[in-house]
């Protein structure tokens, strides 16, 4: 049974432009029978349409965004800024001494919803005043209620409606959380080589680790902490989605980029795993960020050392 998140489906957008596009609930109705997912079929087959069954994106915006607004506080309480900081902050050590002087650096977050982690970093000056924050989204609605909330509180941070990819200006460390499972199949290392082929530096994006206990663990704490089934429903089949290490790994591998993968499975507690990186440098980076890591490097990986165990 294919594994499909409603929020994927009730929207569509032009992938170049960001241009919205009509859905009609039948079909995505249809997709979901056909994939097995009754339950899935129902909680849609309850949202708004028009006449013509195109279903209201006003509605669906409104949705989207609580739902979003949940999944915010789940990252608040699984530390996922602190955990993206961990890694970060060394990561721009490593940068700024293998390139002194060539600031400001720009970091991307990739499919910011919200802005959360990009508000995040803008709010605690994390990363340092030379790092421009930007916030990307192919969904006009979340990216632009991630905008409306950083202008509420001032903050140094900026958000984008569009590809990511498509950026005027070059990005130096592209990230994301909770985007890479969305991409299957040929897509995903399409997603890595689309970094590699760019002047980007690095990149770093965070995932759901796919262990036996995350579907478990994505079931408690979504039902703990989501209202909408919606929210509920897509919490659990993300966690169903997420790529192996060894899959991660293995798309990474775009040329030119050295892939690594922090925190891989077997060498933390299951119970304590979530979500974790996979890492890709410049060759020359390898070096400078494992220093700048300090002890924690040895949590760091590449492909030769992801053992049976871990993969
Ligand atoms: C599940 S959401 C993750 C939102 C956010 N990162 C979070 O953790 O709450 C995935 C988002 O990625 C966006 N997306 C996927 N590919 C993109 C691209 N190439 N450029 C910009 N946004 C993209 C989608 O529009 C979607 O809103």
């Amino acid at each position: 049974m294919a594994h499909l998140e409603i929020s994927d489906l009730i929207t569509a957008v032009e992938p170049r432009t960001g241009r919205r596009l009509p859905v009609r609930r039948a079909e995505v109705i249809q997709q979901l029978l056909a994939s097995g997912d009754g339950r899935a079929a129902r909680i849609v087959s309850r949202l708004p349409v028009d006449r013509d069954d195109v279903l209201d994106p006003q509605a669906v915006d409104t949705l989207l965004i609580s739902v979003h607004t949940e999944l915010q506080r789940l990252s608040e309480e699984l530390r996922i800024g602190e955990r993206l900081v961990h890694v970060l902050d060394p990561l721009f050590t490593a940068i700024r001494s293998t390139t002194p002087g060539t600031g400001p650096y720009r970091l991307v977050d990739v499919g910011c919803g919200l802005g959360y982690l990009v508000r995040r970093l803008a709010a605690t000056h994390a990363l340092g005043p030379d790092v421009e924050l930007v916030g990307v989204d192919l969904d006009a609605a979340l990216v632009g209620e991630a905008d409306r909330l950083a202008r509420a509180e001032g903050l140094g941070c900026r958000f984008v409606h569009g590809n990511a990819f498509d950026l005027p200006e070059a990005a130096t460390v592209y990230v994301s959380t909770g985007v890479l499972h969305h991409f299957r199949g040929p897509a995903l290392a399409e997603f890595f080589r689309a970094q590699a082929a760019s002047p980007a530096l690095a990149f770093c994006h965070f995932d759901i680790a796919a262990t036996g206990l995350a579907p478990i663990g994505a079931w408690v704490f979504h039902h703990a902490r989501m209202r909408h089934p919606l929210g509920r429903h897509d919490g659990v089949v993300s966690a169903r989605r997420a790529h192996s290490d060894a899959t991660l790994l293995r798309a990474a591998a775009a040329p030119g980029i050295r892939p690594l993968l922090y925190e891989p499975r077997g060498s933390v507690n299951p119970f304590c795993t979530t979500l974790r990186p996979v890492i890709g440098v410049r060759p020359h980076l390898e070096a400078p960020l494992r220093r700048a890591l300090g002890r924690s490097a040895r949590r760091l990986v590449g492909p030769e050392l992801l053992t049976e165990a871990t993969a």
